[in-house]
């Protein structure tokens, strides 16, 4: 890495991905947060050239959840009780990017934990998936919006890069994006869901699969079938 790159990435808050064995780490929590295996370890005791191995971006978490506490990007700023930053484990392979908090969400800090989550609860168990290990849950917006209100494009501006930069920290193998707003903002198109599903489309490089929102199913049980079958679908590109 050159010394620019280097700038840029503390600017950003981020830790760098590699890090050698014999350079001292920034803070203790990277030392006892860092993916250091035991392997790298024992090689680098007995090597007398520093061997590189990877550190999990901890700091870079962290920061960026402190950036997304004190957003004042948007109106929805003075209308939350809090932010909304995800839930689940960073070493998920399983991303699943909702639309916004709602009401339980503000109120708790924690996305999907009102009815919507249940059913999503629900549908993560019924392939195999806990919701604290296996998947990390977010959503587009970080915010409610008042009364629930549908995002409006300018809020999803605002907030996009925060999600942009979860993802990169995240590495998920596959994005699950539910609903229409978390759909058509990460796909860059104003398709409805009923063509955008059923299919494996691709957010950088990563396999993305889109389903209905639970809070639709909630309201059209009958299209149960078919969130069941995006998800069948997800778990077989996975496979
Ligand atoms: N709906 C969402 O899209 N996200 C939440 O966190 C809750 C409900």
């Amino acid at each position: 890495m050159t010394p620019e790159q280097q700038f840029v990435l503390e600017a950003m808050g981020i830790t760098p991905r590699w890090q050698s064995r014999f350079a001292p780490a920034t803070t203790t929590e990277t030392v006892v947060m860092s993916a250091i295996t035991t392997e790298a370890i024992e090689s680098a005791e007995h090597h007398a050239a520093p061997v590189v191995v990877p550190v999990t971006p901890v700091v870079a978490w962290d920061t960026l959840q402190q950036q997304v506490q004190q957003c004042q990007n948007c109106g929805l700023a003075q209308t939350r009780t809090q932010t909304v930053f995800s839930r689940g484990s960073m070493q998920a392979k399983w991303m699943i990017i909702g639309e916004a908090p709602g009401e339980q969400e503000d109120k708790q800090g924690l996305p999907f934990v009102g009815p919507a989550g249940k059913l999503l609860d629900a549908m993560l168990h019924a392939v195999g998936l806990d919701r604290e290990q296996d998947v990390l849950i977010a959503n587009i917006l970080k915010c409610r919006p008042p009364g629930n209100r549908n995002p409006q494009p300018a809020e999803i501006a605002a907030c996009f890069s925060y999600l942009e930069a979860q993802i990169d920290c995240v590495k998920p193998a596959i994005i699950i994006a539910l609903g229409r707003f978390a759909a058509q903002t990460l796909l860059d198109t104003d398709s409805a869901i009923s063509r955008l599903r059923g299919r494996v489309h691709r957010w950088r490089d990563i396999p993305l699969v889109v389903s209905y929102h639970p809070a639709y199913l909630l309201r059209n049980l009958p299209d149960k079938a078919r969130a069941w079958e995006d998800w069948c679908l997800a778990r077989q590109t996975m496979s």
